[in-house]
């Protein structure tokens, strides 16, 4: 494992003195004897043991009885006299499935872990990692933590070839050579990187199910399918496989995949008895249907309820889900049509359907209405059907945030998701809160997101990107803690905690965003990308092409006219005082106004500039700032490891680089479109 590949669980040794006599007397172990038998607990245990071990510089004993006090206790209510005799009467009751509390016994000296399952007592180690790695005082703890969101999953876009879709750091860590890979260790690590972060859920397969992935649900490919859920168990993550709706057809010998159709319906049913007989605790199915060329119900004249219940009904007999995404449009738009709007697309297809899906489906909803773009409106969808369940989808890969060549820190721009109130129940209608279940009473719910890892020895490329899936993962986990809180977390347990350092790099984090959306397309009209691939800028890289993604600049103005009163009346979709922010200019904000309006470049923004000159001045600025962050960095050099420094300081030169061209590009593209000069007379080409 090369610099980087112990990401936040490096657990580095303690580097003062004091701290370290602190915690010393912690180094024991104290577990019941029955317990230990559990592959969740035996996980735990390894874990705390290799904590301890690195950061004290000498391995914990594992005790089964109480005799040496002071200790950190692990156990379950009802089966450890410890445990309970540790915790005030009733304590058990707040603790949920997947919950812990933690106290310091002054009485014993001991830290005492409670859960009332397992999994709850691997959380809790984790937990008690993280004060320990991140420096904090264990003479006082009382803390109760339950997960807010009930499924906090992510999604791999990994193939079987080894490649992984929208991957930017190296191969996939699952498959190589159209077969499941027998490095299991590079495995296991990543589940121990997603539980440490309270991720529950994974999905192994490209939502593009090809060819050989459709046979992952077949007895071929199962008993390795059952090799990777063993070892996400230990750590409390159920495994689900996306699968081909066609797979009836395409390794079924059937000649239609209709969801109606009883022999398609037995397919299934067969297909999910012989998964549920490898892996009996099999999550379910995650489905991109009808979606950019995927085959789907559409094909025989049926709509999404149908087509999803049709796979609910057969993993219902197992507790099993259907995931199924929205991310539904037209991608064979012809871009002189003017009415069709992708942007409604999900809302259009699905809302008519709430109240008709099984209670075993969930709604997959992108947090936008296009594609995870730097900056977009919330999904209109998200919280609009009452009766169905959903889950938010985020994108932790980089695809249009700069493909972890650049710096960007995204918890920031998911938590003004997560905050922002649909006003679908009245006032305090938060996404968060229709996400956790709570607003609509849902039977499922959470967070899905799509994963940023692969085989780069320090697993997501750019190493501070690291600090997104820590983020995501500590998000779903709760969406109360704040950006900072989170980003100071990772930092600490990723390059120590001397103040002035952990205060460098949480600064540049939090700025990252900003910086990136500076240079790249302005006030969210969005997709200024180069085809296909979508790193780097191509103002008019889609503006012709079948996608829906159009920004159409001309000679006077820019930006998408969404309105109700002139333009596609996507506006309609939002509830109450959302349709009159958005549909008004005087309250559209700036930051998402040529998503909502087309509007003259000469337009006055409320921060008072022009249209015009805020994309010279923020393209400039941005560049600008993206420049120092490189020395920013420098002034780091000496604070870390080499390799760590180094491999940060590469990336951030080439993002400075990066961020020129993308000024250059869209300040010339524009200034040659209306032919307004810059205010500041600064070089335009
Ligand atoms: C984006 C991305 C695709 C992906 C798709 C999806 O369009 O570019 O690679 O397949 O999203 O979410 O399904």
């Amino acid at each position: 494992p090369g610099d980087g590949y112990q990401a936040w669980l490096g657990y580095r040794r303690i580097p003062s003195a004091d701290l370290r006599e602190q915690y010393l007397p912690y180094n024991r172990i104290m577990i019941e004897e029955h317990a230990e038998r559990d592959v969740i607990i035996q996980a735990a245990i390894a874990e705390l043991t290799r904590g301890l071990e690195r950061m004290l510089g000498q391995a914990p004993a594992v005790l089964s009885s109480r005799e040496q006090s002071p200790c950190v206790a692990l156990g379950i209510f009802g089966s450890s006299a410890v445990i309970d005799g540790a915790f005030q009467e009733g304590t058990s009751s707040r603790v949920r499935e997947e919950g812990y509390v933690i106290r310091t016994d002054n009485l014993t000296g001991c830290i005492v872990i409670g859960a009332v399952s397992s999994v709850g007592i691997l959380y809790g180690v984790f937990h008690l990692l993280r004060l320990l790695s991140t420096g904090a005082a264990v003479d006082g703890l009382d803390i109760l933590e339950n997960p807010v969101n009930p499924l906090r999953m992510v999604n791999q876009w990994d193939n079987i070839d080894g490649s992984i879709e929208r991957g930017y750091a190296g191969k996939s860590i699952f498959y190589a050579d159209n077969k499941i890979t027998s490095d299991l260790e590079r495995i296991r690590d990543y589940a121990r990187l997603l539980a440490s972060s309270g991720i529950n859920a994974i999905s192994i397969n490209n939502v593009n199910v090809h060819k050989y992935e459709t046979m992952l649900i077949t007895p071929e490919y199962l008993p390795d399918v059952a090799r990777v859920a063993d070892i996400f168990r230990a750590y409390g993550i159920k495994l689900f496989l996306s699968v081909n709706y066609a797979s009836p057809l395409e390794i079924g010998g059937l000649t239609t995949a209709d969801p109606l159709e009883p022999a398609v319906r037995d397919w299934w049913r067969n297909a999910a008895s012989d998964v549920y007989a490898a892996i009996p605790d099999f999550g379910g199915f995650l489905v991109k249907a009808d979606s950019e060329n995927r085959p789907g119900p559409f094909t025989y004249g049926r709509n999404h309820a149908e087509g999803a219940n049709m796979l609910a009904e057969a993993l219902e007999p197992y507790g099993g889900i259907v995931i199924w995404r929205c991310f539904v449009y037209n991608c064979k738009q012809d871009w002189r049509d003017r009415k069709t709007d992708r942007a409604r697309a999900a809302y259009d297809h699905f809302m008519p359907l709430d109240g008709q899906f099984k209670e075993n489906v969930i709604l997959q909803v992108k947090n936008g209405p296009i594609d995870f773009q730097v900056r977009e409106p919330v999904s209109p969808l998200i919280g609009a059907m009452p009766a169905t369940n959903q889950v938010i989808e985020f994108q932790i890969t980089q695809e249009y945030t700069g493909q972890q060549r650049h710096v960007c820190y995204l918890v920031p721009q998911w938590k003004e998701v997560l905050d922002f109130d649909t006003h679908i129940k009245g006032e305090g209608s938060t996404v968060k809160r229709i996400v956790d279940g709570s607003l609509h009473g849902n039977r499922y719910s959470g967070f899905a997101a799509v994963s940023n890892i692969g085989n780069d020895a320090n697993w997501t490329g750019h190493l501070l990107a690291q600090a997104n899936l820590y983020g995501y993962g500590r998000l779903a986990w709760n969406p109360e803690l704040s950006s900072e809180q989170i980003a100071e977390e990772w930092i600490r347990m990723s390059f120590g905690r001397e103040a002035d350092l952990v205060d460098a790099i949480l600064r540049l984090l939090m700025d990252s965003w900003g910086i990136y959306e500076a240079y790249t397309a302005p006030l969210g009209v969005g997709f200024m990308v180069s085809p296909n691939h979508h790193y780097g800028p191509d103002v008019e890289g889609y503006e012709y092409s079948m996608w829906g993604t159009y920004h159409f600049a001309d000679w006077q103005g820019v930006g998408v006219d969404r309105t109700q009163a002139t333009g596609t009346g996507y506006t309609t979709q939002y509830t109450g005082a959302n349709f009159d922010i958005y549909e008004s200019l005087d309250t559209c904000p700036d930051n998402l106004l040529l998503f909502f309006h087309h509007v003259p470049y000469t337009h006055v923004l409320h921060s008072g500039k022009t249209v015009i000159q805020h994309i010279y001045d923020a393209h400039f600025e941005g560049a600008e700032r993206a420049a120092e962050l490189t020395d920013r960095w420098a002034k780091l050099a000496d604070r870390m490891d080499e390799g760590l420094y180094q491999q940060v300081a590469a990336r951030l030169a080439e993002q400075a680089e990066h961020a020129k061209e993308w000024r250059d590009r869209i300040n010339t593209y524009f200034y040659r479109r209306c032919g307004i000069a810059d205010e500041q007379g600064r070089e335009i080409y």
